[in-house]
């Protein structure tokens, strides 16, 4: 038995060890500031790790998701359907832009949003002429939504898509990476992510014009003149050389940290096969997520305890957890916005009131997560 001295943590920061490399190089360079040839790296990399021709770096995930929101032309009074199931700052930047969110339930399968739930919303939004300039939709834990189903309604209804995959980096749908599918896919480097810039954001795009445009919102949408020209709002969203520089060095770890994710997803569900009441997040055979935290459910009616109490004791015991996230609708910050629920009722409150979040740091050891499993076990079994 591990003898626990610190807390084992959810997911920290995994440097390669070639990241101050890069950040000299800045300092050699004297290039303190955004843009510069690291930027110019990491963008190339992450470019080519999503097989597409280009790919704009910025300060962070939401930022990424406010310029993709910008270049969609939404404007206040507008309507943004987005995933209930996930963090705010998958929504917030609609709010900045003064548009009127509806919340998308999620379904059981991916824990992702349900087309059953958006067919819905499409219909009503449509009969009330009031359809929505955009769909979010959220890789929640790194996880694939239906893809196929959710891009074939948006056609339908000819609403562009933003796939939020700001925990999907490395992750795939039918061997695509996640965030190619839509009109733009966003990713974030904050410090808790699969990779980390410690903080930073990148947006890719279906039209690769769409790419220039953002680095030039991203730059106060300063137009090529000589003297300082502006003619429309802009924002200081660029990343800086210097954390770019981490963003190459950590690009080179991708896969094995992607690797040893999956390893750990795969040693809970193996360690907790024999506990009935006990599932681990599901996943859709044409998918392959990073599981940037392996998440599970507590079936309610077995297990008599809250994932707050189980949060609680395991962390009596060193261990670091999280409840899933609190539905959007949920928030007081959107009491007031319209939410479709999936045909078998409200999946994400249930996720929220059933699960939890497990130890899934890349540095965790063996002996660490069959300490996390055994106390799991017995806490669940009390
Ligand atoms: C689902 C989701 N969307 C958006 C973001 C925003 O990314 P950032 O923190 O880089 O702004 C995050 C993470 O923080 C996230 O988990």
């Amino acid at each position: 038995m591990l003898k626990k001295k610190k807390m084992i943590p959810l997911a920290v920061p995994h440097m390669s060890g070639m990241e101050e490399a890069y950040i000299q190089k800045a300092f050699q360079e004297n290039w303190i500031a955004p843009l510069g040839s690291n930027v110019d790296q990491f963008e190339a990399s992450l470019a080519a790790y999503n097989q597409v021709s280009d790919a704009a770096v910025v300060s962070s995930g939401t930022a990424a998701i406010h310029l993709a929101l910008e270049l969609l032309g939404i404007r206040a009074g507008d309507t943004v359907f987005c995933s209930t199931f996930t963090f705010v700052a998958s929504i917030n930047p609609a709010l900045y832009l003064g548009a009127k969110p509806v919340f998308i339930d999620s379904e059981e399968e991916t824990w992702c949003m349900s087309p059953y739930a958006l067919q819905k919303a499409l219909e009503d939004a449509k009969a009330k002429n009031q359809l929505p300039k955009a769909i979010i939709v959220v890789h929640i834990y790194g996880q694939s939504a239906k893809m196929d189903e959710i891009i074939a309604l948006a056609d339908e209804y000819g609403i562009p898509v933003v796939e939020d995959a700001a925990e999907a980096l490395g992750s795939t749908y039918q061997q695509a990476p996640l965030g190619t599918f839509g009109d733009f896919g966003i990713f974030s480097f904050n410090g808790n992510k699969i990779i980390t810039t410690s903080g930073g954001g990148a947006l890719v795009a279906k039209q690769p014009e769409k790419i220039k445009k953002t680095r030039f919102l991203a730059s106060q949408s300063k137009e090529e003149a000589p003297y300082y020209l502006h003619h429309q709002v802009g924002y200081n969203y660029r990343l800086s050389n210097v954390l770019a520089g981490i963003g190459i060095a950590q690009m080179e770890v991708l896969d094995e940290r992607v690797a040893k994710k999956q390893a750990i997803f795969a040693a809970y569900k193996e360690g907790f096969k024999d506990i009935p009441s006990v599932t681990m997040m599901p996943e859709l055979e044409e998918a392959k997520g990073n599981r940037w935290l392996s998440a599970m459910t507590f079936c309610d009616e077995a297990v008599k305890k809250t994932p707050n109490d189980i949060m609680e004791a395991l962390k009596e015991q060193g261990i670091d957890s999280r409840l899933l996230w609190k539905p959007m609708h949920k928030q007081p910050l959107f009491q007031d916005a319209p939410f479709y629920a999936h045909e078998t009722g409200d999946v994400a409150s249930k996720l929220f009131q059933t699960g939890l979040c497990l130890p899934s740091s890349t540095q965790m050891t063996q002996e660490e997560q069959d300490y996390v499993m055994d106390a799991v076990k017995t806490i669940i079994s009390k």
